[in-house]
């Protein structure tokens, strides 16, 4: 069975009181769901604080993007040996907002998974298609171009240490979360793309939903077969919310 695995990405939110309230909140409620792998992707610069804040509870924490790079001249840019030294666990790869704003494309995704995953975390992998793409029928074949992008980066042996997470666009930030049949339809198309590398890699393999997950739409979402956990982004940063979506996982988990 796979674990759960609920995530908050922050985004650019956060200041150093805010979070301290938000890390007290989240860990203490975290205990209470032991099933659950729970983890919060802060930005750069409250790395620190979220490591002193989490060292020692069940919550993990990772970045929301890494360079390729391990090391040189590249102004801005963030090492992943040096999220490593954070202690990060997972790596935000591929987000969206990334692909779109920053034009990382395809390749750089995978070069920066290798990278991730060369330095000892967990890559999260961002596939999604947008909603004219959605509306033209072409959702299977851009996920699949995503992931197969993934697959060629990493290989089997490497691709079973990896995160993916399904985040439609349409659902990102809008309020209007895609329905657990449409996840579940991506999920298990995603995971039969994964058999044709592996079957028992398919099947270990976790696989997010993320696109305006609440405490309202996480039960149903997370009781579909192939969806095995969250990736959180505006919920993440309200502590009851973020728990009752852990919570969920936990029913979905023990269901
Ligand atoms: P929202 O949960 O705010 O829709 O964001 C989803 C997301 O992009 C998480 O990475």
């Amino acid at each position: 069975m796979r674990r759960t695995l609920v995530v908050g990405n922050w985004k650019m939110h956060g200041s150093f009181a805010d979070n301290a309230d938000l890390l007290a909140a989240i860990s203490s409620q975290a205990t209470r769901f032991p099933e659950v792998e729970s983890a919060v992707c802060a930005p750069f610069p409250y790395l620190a604080q979220v490591r002193e804040l989490l060292a020692g509870t069940p919550v993990k924490w990772g970045a929301q993007n890494s360079s390729e790079h391990v090391a040189g001249a590249y102004t801005g840019e963030v090492s992943p040996a040096m999220l490593r030294e954070f202690g990060c666990h997972y790596v935000i790869v591929g987000h969206s907002e990334r692909r779109t704003l920053h034009h990382e494309t395809d390749a750089l995704v995978g070069a920066k998974a290798v990278a991730v995953l060369s330095n000892g975390m967990t890559p999260i992998v961002c596939v999604g298609e947008t909603l004219d793409e959605r509306e033209a029928g072409h959702t299977a074949q851009v996920v699949t171009r995503q992931l197969d992008a993934i697959i060629a980066a990493l290989g089997a042996d490497a691709l079973a240490r990896v995160v993916i997470a399904y985040e439609p666009i349409w659902a990102i930030g809008t309020g209007r979360s895609a329905s657990p049949e449409q996840a579940q339809a991506v999920h298990a198309l995603i995971r039969q793309r994964l058999a044709g590398v592996d079957a028992g890699l398919a099947d270990d393999i976790r696989i997010l939903y993320g696109g305006s997950l609440k405490p309202g739409n996480a039960g149903a979402l997370f009781a579909q077969p192939d969806i095995d956990g969250g990736l959180v982004g505006g919920a993440s940063l309200v502590a009851a919310d973020f728990v009752a979506i852990i919570m969920a996982g936990q029913s979905a988990q023990s269901a």
